[in-house]
């Protein structure tokens, strides 16, 4: 290794502190460090290459390398490198705003910038509670999200994420949070206590557990439910038919906002540009971040309905609220350069084309003994390990961790494969490729998971 690769790694140890890291793990060994990307591959200090399995952490959606995306941020850094969105426009953000308006469902046309993804969450609680005190209802305030989704980490986000272990060091979080059960189908029986139902009757279930939600705290309290399109955490839970259509018509019964949170299922991830376009429901709030610039740069937005601006156009009304660096002018245009490119290269198309031959791929694994579900959208799946395929039983918390950090991270990762080994909720691997792959990054991901994966349970 060279002097400045030993000085990198140096540094790495010493003076960073990673993201839900336990730093214990690189005592002994050395920080994976990535320094390049190209397509949908990167590579390692070490000049090792790595099938990019998660698009970075579901962000690169174009795949890395692009020359044109580093040039839009360039010129626009030259151009007004930076001016705030307080009380003043600037063109690129103005721009932005305008292009994804047109790109959402339904009326979905106020576009308020932040810079990731939590923000967004955050932006559309607070505005959630404003809007309904402007309107006469000043006590909604309360929200309701669903068991294992996550939501991000300032606290208002943190409060409305579903995992216990990640909020308990920072309690008390925000009041007025409550949870519901959500679309995991291939646990529906455990989950119901109902042996057998259909993929609609489930759908329709866990749909009125919202319902109970908002009845049981009082419609009067409840300003909005936040879902993902396919949830995340707990490992890619795609709503069942009927549900998002369910859920729709009860936030419209008891006046209550449906906030849909695209952070990760927004900008092709799902083969929409929206989500929520995928399962054809029109939500009053969209939270997005990740894929806006493909993570060229860094940006998120909550989109708001036309109907919760209105209130705002008035007199010495505001929404007390903002981000230095929301919409920044580099990121706006790096976003819009990224939006050609879905356009120019048909990104959409792609994936719903290939969607079905990323899906074979996967479910070519289901002979293994391991793996219990497969389940997913557009470029966007997970797939759940069990100890039992026929009773469906998971593994305990010491085998959770013997499986998963004490082995299969770092196999796949040293096989070629970076991808996300996940025990939020049941232990799965998520695989969520740039949108530009291709059968022949599915038969790379399809071939290392069943080399792991067979060893994994040769081990156990
Ligand atoms: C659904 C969802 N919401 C919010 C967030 C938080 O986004 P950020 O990490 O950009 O703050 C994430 C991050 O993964 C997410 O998946």
């Amino acid at each position: 290794m060279t002097q400045p690769e030993n000085d990198v790694l140096k540094a790495a140890q010493d003076n960073l502190w990673l993201h839900f890291t336990r730093h214990s793990a690189y005592e002994q060994s050395e920080i994976p460090t990535i320094v390049r990307g190209e397509g949908s591959y990167v590579y390692d200090i070490h000049g090792k290459r790595y099938l990019d399995g998660l698009a970075g952490l579901f962000v690169v959606q174009v795949g890395h390398g692009r020359h044109e995306l580093a040039e839009a941020a360039a010129k626009q850094a030259q151009e007004l490198a930076f001016f705030p969105l307080w009380s003043y426009a600037h063109p690129k953000a103005a721009e932005l705003a305008q292009r994804l308006a047109s790109y959402t469902p339904g009326e979905l046309n106020r576009v308020f910038f932040t810079t990731g993804g939590g923000e967004a969450v955050e932006s559309a609680w607070k505005l959630a509670k404003q809007y309904y005190k402007l309107v006469g209802k000043p006590l909604k305030h309360k929200v309701i999200s669903r068991q294992i989704a996550y939501h991000g980490t300032p606290q208002g986000a943190l409060s409305i994420t579903g995992i216990p272990a990640f909020k308990q060091m920072f309690e008390p979080l925000v009041p007025g949070s409550v949870r519901v059960p959500n679309t995991n189908h291939y646990r529906a029986d455990e989950i119901t206590g109902v042996k057998g139902m259909t993929p609609e009757e489930y759908g329709f279930w866990a749909a009125e557990r919202v319902a109970r939600a908002i009845e049981m705290e009082g419609p009067d309290t409840v300003a909005a439910v936040f879902a993902e399109p396919v949830q995340n955490a707990g490992g890619c839970f795609p709503p069942p038919p009927g549900y998002f259509q369910r859920l729709r018509e009860i936030c419209d019964e008891y006046d209550v906002l449906l906030v849909s949170d695209e952070v990760i299922c927004a900008f092709g991830r799902l083969g929409t540009m929206f989500g929520s376009q995928k399962f054809d429901y029109v939500p009053d709030i969209i939270t997005c971040a990740k894929g806006m610039t493909s993570g060229y740069s860094p940006i998120g937005a909550m989109i708001a309905h036309e109907r919760l601006f209105e209130p705002f156009k008035n007199g010495d009304t505001m929404f007390a609220h903002g981000y230095t660096f929301g919409g920044h002018p580099v990121s706006a245009a790096v976003a819009l350069a990224n939006l050609d490119i879905f356009e120019r290269e048909d990104l959409l198309g792609h994936v719903t084309k290939n969607e079905p031959l990323f899906k074979a791929a996967l479910d070519s694994l289901s002979d293994l003994p391991i793996v219990g579900d497969v389940r997913g959208s557009g470029y966007f799946w997970g797939i759940e390990l069990v100890k039992d395929k026929v009773t469906k039983e998971t593994f305990d918390a010491e085998e959770s961790e013997r499986l998963l950090r004490g082995f299969l991270s770092k196999a796949l990762y040293d096989a070629g494969l970076y991808c996300r080994a996940d025990d939020r909720g049941d232990p799965v691997i998520q695989l969520s490729p740039p949108l530009i792959a291709g059968q022949k990054e599915f038969d790379e991901i399809s071939s290392i998971l069943r080399n792991v994966l067979t060893e994994a349970w040769a081990r156990l």
